[in-house]
């Protein structure tokens, strides 16, 4: 299992925060924000990671992270020229994919307290596509699944006007080596973007699209109010951890 960390983007929403440094490089509690979902990479084991970055921020990232020695990991880097959607991450990362499955994270999502998670989503998948989904209360701002009765994934919405459940597609995203064909063929939407949603709708109608429910911790970063309270959040993380 490869591992892709993916922070492009423009991060409008966080100006004038973003305007001279990516929105990944900004500080969670005492951490610049990329460590944590390059945490939950390592805690999965995953070593090989590629990390996508902006083209005027490409060296801050180097700076930071560098070889990926100090984690014990090796990192490899590519520039996205142009922030033209989630998906295309996995244009960017055929050569470094190889022939092998992928998990994704995008590096303003923050998943806490729940380290074995994902380790043990990785170790039981073997093929097709396995998202996780969060009971959220703005479901509009991101994916949106929609359930049957028997609570099998009908559909997944990208910012619904109104949503058909409260049921957010995280940004952690585990795929089988078919993912790169599948992009490939691939048309942007509307709005110019390859969107994962339509990836991920692609799995589901192909019958290989495993949501599971993820009941931790997660914010995405994105907007003044989840930053600020993403460090507040960790804050409590980490003095829990030290009381114990
Ligand atoms: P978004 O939060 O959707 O976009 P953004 O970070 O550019 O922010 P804004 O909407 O405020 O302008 O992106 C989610 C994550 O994915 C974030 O870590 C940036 C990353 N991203 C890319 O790296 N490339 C892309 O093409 C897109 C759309 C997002």
């Amino acid at each position: 299992m490869k591992g892709i960390i993916l922070a492009g983007g423009a991060g409008t929403r966080l100006h004038p925060l973003t305007k001279i440094t990516s929105k990944q490089l900004l500080p969670v509690y005492d951490r610049p924000m990329i460590y944590y979902p390059l945490q939950t990479l390592l805690d999965a084991q995953i070593r090989e990671i590629l990390i996508i970055v902006a083209p005027d921020r490409a060296g801050d990232f180097l700076r930071l992270l560098g070889s990926g020695k100090e984690f014990d990991a090796k990192f490899t880097y590519e520039i996205q020229d142009k922030p033209e959607g989630l998906a295309q991450a996995f244009l960017l990362g055929k050569t470094f994919i190889g022939d092998d499955n992928v998990t994704m994270i995008l590096g303003d999502n923050i998943f806490l307290g729940n380290e074995t998670f994902l380790l043990n989503a990785i170790r039981t998948f073997s093929q097709g596509a396995r998202v996780f989904a969060k009971d959220v209360p703005d479901p509009e701002r991101f994916g949106v699944v929609e359930f049957d009765a028997q609570m099998r994934a009908r559909t997944i919405e990208e910012k619904p006007m109104r949503p058909k459940s409260n049921h957010a597609v995280t940004g952690l995203y585990i795929y089988d080596n078919s993912v790169v064909a599948r992009v490939e063929r691939q048309k942007p939407s509307a709005r110019g973007e390859l969107e994962i949603t339509d990836l991920n709708n692609r799995y589901l109608k192909d019958n290989q699209l495993d949501v599971c429910i993820y009941d931790g911790f997660w914010l995405d970063t994105g907007t003044f109010d989840a930053l600020l309270d993403a460090g507040i959040q960790v804050r409590e993380h980490r003095k829990g951890l030290r009381a114990q």
